[in-house]
């Protein structure tokens, strides 16, 4: 069924600490888009209408983390993978949440094909989600990424480009290039093409000698299209004795040193506890 009218119909959630404005429609039951919030489990992520309904539901509801294998883990950073078709509910209702704060996909209910990859963060009360990255079981195309979100509350923090590293992990294990689905959003366009020059700087700063961008898509999974693409956003690629090469140049260089110095959290790929599902 089409949907004619996108008018974002829940205003506000409010999820753990936390009280969320919305960005967009989502297909929540028309019933619970009267009242003025929308409480969600932030361990379930059912959602009810009111504090009361809420409050009934966290006496019975026990889950303290996602439904899924914890598949990494380094220090009170988490991920979890949960397939789709073995935890229907649980994956409508992130999708559903998700929707809130994505205007373009539409994915809320054929959650079959899918799997889901959970970053969550640690302390007494349980294991908190931060965001999730969705993933075709089979991919016809190369995507390593359907939908990815960081919850509004965490944004603008790193967790994004957490999220891509950790996709590019697997797809690494997997032995694969992979590229997110398009189209991206805004702001998932800036957080990918930001990934991408850290990694690719990165990888040309450490390397010494010559380097295909072959090499550089091999290492990092990122795919040749993406690599290339990169390299001429940073203007890196120059037309030099009848072939390209790449240039690094004093300006990435500075940009790259002034990164390594800022220690951002990373994903310790020797912390992942996970081989491709067959
Ligand atoms: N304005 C300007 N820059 C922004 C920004 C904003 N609102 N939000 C993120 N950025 C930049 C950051 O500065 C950072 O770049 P830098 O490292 O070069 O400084 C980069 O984008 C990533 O930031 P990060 O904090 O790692 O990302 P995030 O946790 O905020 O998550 C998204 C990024 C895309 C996952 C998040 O914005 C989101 O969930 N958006 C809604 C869903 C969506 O659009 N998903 C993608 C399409 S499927
Ligand atoms: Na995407």
């Amino acid at each position: 069924v089409a949907e004619i009218a996108r008018v974002k119909n829940i205003k506000k959630i409010i999820m753990g600490q936390h009280e969320v404005e919305t960005w967009y429609f989502s297909p929540y039951p028309e019933e619970y888009c009267a009242y003025p919030s929308l409480y969600i489990c932030e361990f379930c992520l059912e959602y009810m209408p009111t504090q009361r309904a809420f409050e009934r539901h966290r006496q019975k509801c026990t889950l303290r983390h996602p439904p899924g294998n914890e598949i990494y883990r380094n220090d009170n950073l988490s991920f979890y993978e949960i397939d789709g078709r073995k935890q229907r509910r649980y994956c409508r209702n992130l999708c559903l949440l998700s929707k809130l704060f994505l205007d373009h996909k539409t994915l809320y209910f054929d959650v079959d094909p899918f799997l889901f990859y959970l970053m969550c963060s640690s302390d007494d009360a349980g294991h908190h989600l931060l965001g999730y990255f969705s993933k075709e079981k089979q991919s016809s195309e190369e995507y390593n990424v359907a939908c990815i979100l960081t919850l509004p509350q965490y944004q603008r923090m790193g967790y994004g480009k957490l999220l891509i590293a950790f996709s590019y992990e697997l797809s690494k294990r997997e032995k694969k290039t992979g590229s997110p689905e398009k189209p991206l959003s805004d702001l998932g366009l800036l957080s990918y093409r930001s990934y991408w020059a850290d990694t690719i700087l990165e990888v040309l700063y450490d390397h010494h000698g010559e380097i295909t961008i072959q090499e550089i898509s091999d290492k990092t999974s990122i795919t040749y299209d993406d690599v290339l693409h990169t390299l001429h956003t940073l203007d890196l690629l120059k037309f030099y004795g009848g072939k390209y090469v790449v240039i690094l140049g004093e300006k990435n260089v500075q940009y790259h040193e002034k990164n390594l110095a800022k220690k951002k959290t990373r994903i310790d790929p020797e912390k992942l506890d996970w081989s491709p599902p067959k």
